[in-house]
């Protein structure tokens, strides 16, 4: 079998056979397939997607390309939460805790910034030592022992998804409903997670950018799970706006943990208490959502959720100086405001040029393996149905470089639209797959 006839295979349309797949994932993870080529057989499925069979056979083979855990050594049932990814997404760094603080242990794997979106595990990276490299025996050992992991894509688990996720941000290629199943897929199912929330993204600051997809990508991903005999379901969120106000590592990480201390934006509180049920529910300790939410709040209000996640930076070998006190965290050089040229109701705050501005700035990768800036990023100041008065401010950009400060105020001047009549605040909620 040679990978230049499955590129071609792919770019002609047709179906990939089993044997092809694994042929093709088996040797990327080794080595002897090289990027390029990978990279052309990406693009190939972006344009011609694959079918049912092909996703789930993708999956598996990038499961099966390293360790596949098997949870219930370390702990009864473990639940994991995976979001397809968003601009200022810091949702894993509040709910992980708050679940875990309610005694359902969560571990989980999670990715670096991809395209637009932030990644759970570069914001964990602005706390100085945190490992996000754990291995395989360490990570059993810390769900065992605390109740709580949060690590990156070990050489260990789903290397092959680890390779192409790094990839595929570079390459144009991350807005694909088979490409993004079966790379959530195959970490959720080599992780060994029994019970997996998927928080599926849709809208224009998300890789899928209507309903229809987004629901597709949801039932994809929920019947792979299920197929490998885990419980899952999929909530759908919009995308539209950032989550949150915070876009950017370390302000994003400042937010997170506020919210453990219950402080921080509705929409963003709302999103956390949601998943968090959701999760609580899965893992057989919650009834309903009422519930779920009331057990997530309590975590909050009596401090065990903040606790969990000190607990998890201290067996992480991170500095809990800077969770402690949040102003130890990374700083940039400039903080700048850009302003309302005009008064009205804003109609639109654009994620995706919000979460592109704050890449430019250096919080994301424009080439694998770049170095981010940890500190730079934008504090979002205005929602969506919100009143605006002229000269308000709607943005503060963190910056580190003047010139990259300027262009980010020129570029985030567009990224707001005022009307002159009131604007309806969206949904926070799309619905639910699965339960
Ligand atoms: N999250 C992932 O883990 N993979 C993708 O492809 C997109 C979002």
């Amino acid at each position: 079998m040679r990978a230049v006839d499955i590129i071609i295979k792919k770019r002609d349309k047709e179906v990939l056979s089993k044997a092809e797949i694994d042929f093709l994932i088996e040797n990327y993870t080794r080595g002897t397939i090289p990027d390029y080529q990978m990279s052309a057989w990406a693009m190939a499925v972006l344009l011609n997607g694959m079918t049912d069979q092909e996703i789930t056979d993708l999956t598996m083979a990038m499961a099966r390309s390293g360790d596949m855990l098997d949870l219930s050594q370390a702990v009864d049932i473990a639940v994991d939460k995976h979001s397809t990814g968003g601009v200022g997404d810091k949702t894993t760094l509040t709910v992980a805790p708050l679940v875990a603080a309610c005694g359902l242990p969560v571990g989980k794997m999670s990715g670096r910034g991809l395209g637009f979106s932030g990644g759970t595990i570069d914001k964990l990276e602005a706390i100085p030592g945190f490992q996000v490299d754990l291995s395989t025996q360490q990570f059993i050992n810390q769900l065992k022992e605390h109740g709580i992991v949060l690590t990156g894509q070990s050489a260990d688990l789903a290397p092959a998804d680890g390779k192409l996720y790094a990839l595929r941000d570079v390459t144009g290629t991350v807005q694909s409903i088979p490409l993004i199943a079966s790379s959530v897929m195959s970490k959720k199912i080599a992780a060994g997670a029994h019970a997996i929330v998927l928080d599926v993204k849709v809208g224009q600051g998300a890789f899928m950018r209507t309903l229809e997809e987004a629901r597709q990508l949801a039932e994809v991903m929920v019947s792979i799970g299920r197929l490998s005999g885990r419980r899952v379901i999929a909530v759908l969120s919009p995308m539209d706006q950032p989550l949150g106000n915070a876009v950017g590592n370390a302000l994003e990480l400042k937010e997170a943990v506020e919210m453990l201390h219950g402080v921080g934006p509705e929409d963003y509180r709302y999103h956390c208490l949601h998943l968090a049920a959701y999760m609580l529910i899965l893992g057989g300790l919650a009834k309903d959502i009422p519930e779920g939410i009331g057990m997530a709040e309590r975590a909050i209000n009596d401090g065990s959720g903040f606790a969990k996640f000190r607990e998890l930076v201290l067996a992480q070998g991170g500095d809990v100086r800077v969770i402690d006190d949040l102003k130890r965290l990374p700083k940039a050089a400039f903080v700048e405001s850009v302003y309302a040229e005009n008064g009205g109701w804003a109609s639109v705050v654009d994620a995706k040029e919000v979460g592109e501005t704050s890449v430019a700035l250096g919080a994301g990768r424009e080439q694998k393996g770049d170095l981010i800036d940890q500190a730079v990023g934008i504090i979002v100041k205005v929602k969506v149905g919100d009143a605006v008065d002229k000269g308000q401010v709607l943005f503060e950009v963190h910056a580190n470089d003047p010139r990259k400060l300027q262009q980010a105020k020129e570029r985030l001047k567009n990224a707001v639209k005022i009307v002159n009549r009131p604007v309806e605040k969206p949904p926070y909620f799309h619905g639910v797959i699965g339960i």
